[in-house]
């Protein structure tokens, strides 16, 4: 990296879905949700600087899974982005991965947004933040809430954005399992589990949605039971997370859940204390790759450093 170079540097966060309630294929193929987001503090970092063409780099214990092509949503971002302006996409985009990869913690779409806000600062566009959360939109269906962090009700495919109340920090261990879960696949199990049941339209659950404005982590937990529809069929798909589920209860969670599409499993504290023997004891199971502690929620997409050129 040349010193004199003008650099943005954009902090993202993961999520978890605390509530993911999916109805019934559409004609496109998605599935409308009730989708309750929640940023946790676990982040990747996006930095852009001037390249004389396209570049992505990634560094990070799981760097070796992230691909660098234009199927990476930094990369399809800044394409994008440039494309709507008619400018080069002139930028290398180096990802300090820390998100679990293909997790169901959103860390495609945290790059995604992160991208998207970095080229925005370092071309100069300063788009409003309405057309950064479109282009969100378009790039994928978690991808606007990266960029707005905090937490929200998504509906629609999960890009329509309802900011939501968090009374208090909540305190999550988050268990990494070893290899991903494709969402694809997992909506696809979804579909074949379901096939021949009426799926009833999604519906967010309110005593969920007041458990998170009064930050009370008991009565949140009271209502993660069967929260995530995607639940049993990335289950069928790992059937061994039943396992990591088991141990996080039998180590006092208030509640365990799979993140997402999984193959993350999130369980929820009393304290930050209390997440911190949480995960020891998950690690000390053996039922998972690695367990991290964060707390929710989490601002969305910052920049945290912009260098103008020298
Ligand atoms: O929007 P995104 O590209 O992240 O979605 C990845 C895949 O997950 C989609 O191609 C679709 O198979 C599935 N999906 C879905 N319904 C949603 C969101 C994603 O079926 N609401």
């Amino acid at each position: 990296m040349t010193p004199n170079q003008p650099r943005v540097r954009v902090r993202v966060p993961a999520k978890v879905n605390v509530q993911l309630s999916v109805g019934p294929a559409r004609p496109d193929g998605f599935h409308d949700l009730a989708n309750v987001f929640l940023a946790v503090g676990l982040y990747d970092e996006i930095t852009a600087t001037p390249a004389e063409t396209l570049r992505i780099t990634c560094e990070g214990p799981d760097a070796g899974q992230v691909p660098l092509d234009h199927t990476n949503l930094a990369a399809r971002a800044a394409l994008t982005l440039a494309a709507r302006h008619h400018i080069p996409p002139a930028v290398h985009l180096h990802i300090t991965k820390d998100i679990p990869v293909a997790g169901g913690m959103a860390g495609g779409s945290a790059d995604g947004a992160g991208a998207l806000l970095a080229c925005d600062r370092l071309w100069g566009l300063n788009s409003p933040r309405a057309e950064l959360l479109d282009i969100c939109a378009e790039l994928g269906s978690d991808v606007p809430f990266s960029l707005l962090g905090g937490a929200a009700l998504g509906t629609g495919r999960g890009e329509h954005l309802t900011p939501l109340p968090v009374g208090a920090p909540f305190s999550w261990v988050f268990a990494v399992a070893d290899g991903g879960l494709s969402t694809p696949k997992v909506f696809q199990e979804f579909d074949r589990l379901t096939a021949g049941t009426p799926v009833p339209p999604p519906t967010a659950n309110p005593a969920l949605l007041t458990a998170l404005s009064t930050g009370d982590p008991t009565a949140l937990a009271a209502t993660l039971t069967h929260s995530n529809d995607l639940q049993p069929a990335a289950l069928t798909l790992r059937p061994s997370l039943t396992a990591t589920l088991a141990a996080g209860t039998e180590a006092g969670a208030l509640a365990a859940l799979i993140s997402g599409s999984g193959p993350t499993t999130a369980f929820l504290a009393k304290s930050p204390e209390a997440a911190a023997d949480l995960a020891q004891a998950l690690l000390t199971s053996g039922t998972c790759r690695t367990a991290r502690v964060a707390t929710s929620p989490a601002e969305g997409a910052t920049v945290v450093e912009h260098t103008a050129e020298g």
